[in-house]
């Protein structure tokens, strides 16, 4: 399985994202998707419902995660989202992004509790990492690799170092199943990653805000 994940950040209006939902529709209709690829859209909380709409609607083989998820449980915490009141369709949470623990001070022990609670909803984490030193908690199956300086910059790794440090962070994490490269993915590089042996996907960033470069991007991975 071809692990391909969307990863808006803070990024489209309620409108904007029907318009690219409605997009790759019209494109999936006409380009089938083999069923080894799992393609996994992270919007912002604000577009969810949108996209999940969408996607029930018509069928279509799209996955729904979130960015983030609260440490916290359900109550009284303004402004946060915990596991417990998502849909039942959303599947997936990144975990642990660097910009998360950058702008926002997330530390180990913050990123287990979020761990934790995504895992008690069945939801699975993809947990974010920048080395293979970083802490992984336990029950995390799913892990992307970004190297900081390869974020938004139009530099990413080496593919050949990046399936280094994906081989190294399974071997010190036999839970892990799955380990993801993230950082300037584009529809031009991301064979280059995708087809490496312990590499199982890509997360995007940039390259996903745009329907048709991220189509690109699922079929040349
Ligand atoms: P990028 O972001 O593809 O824009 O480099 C990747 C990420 O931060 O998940």
């Amino acid at each position: 399985m071809t692990y391909i994940v969307a990863n808006w950040k803070a990024n489209k209006t309620e409108e904007e994202a029907r318009t690219w939902i409605e997009e790759i529709g019209n494109i999936i209709f006409t380009n089938e998707i083999p069923d080894n690829k799992k393609i996994i859209i992270c919007p912002t909380f604000s577009t969810l419902a949108i996209l999940k709409g969408y996607i029930l609607a018509n069928n279509l083989p799209m996955h729904l995660g979130v960015q983030d998820i609260s440490r916290f449980k359900k109550g009284a915490y303004t402004g946060e989202i915990p596991a417990e009141i998502l849909d039942k369709n959303i599947e997936y949470s990144i975990i642990g992004h660097s910009e998360r623990r950058q702008n926002f001070g997330e530390d180990d022990e913050t990123l287990q509790s979020k761990v934790k609670n995504a895992k008690e909803k069945s939801i699975k984490p993809i947990f974010c990492v920048q080395n293979e030193d970083n802490l992984i908690p336990q029950g995390v199956e799913i892990v992307a690799y970004e190297p900081i300086e390869a974020i938004g910059s139009g530099k990413p790794d080496s593919p050949d170092n990046a399936e280094k440090i994906a081989r190294l962070i399974k071997e010190r994490n036999p839970e892990v199943k799955v380990v993801l490269y993230g950082g300037s993915v584009s529809e031009k590089n991301v064979k280059s990653f995708s087809s490496k042996e312990n590499i199982d996907g890509v997360l995007v960033g940039g390259a996903s805000l745009d329907s048709s470069s991220f189509f690109s991007i699922i079929r040349e991975c």
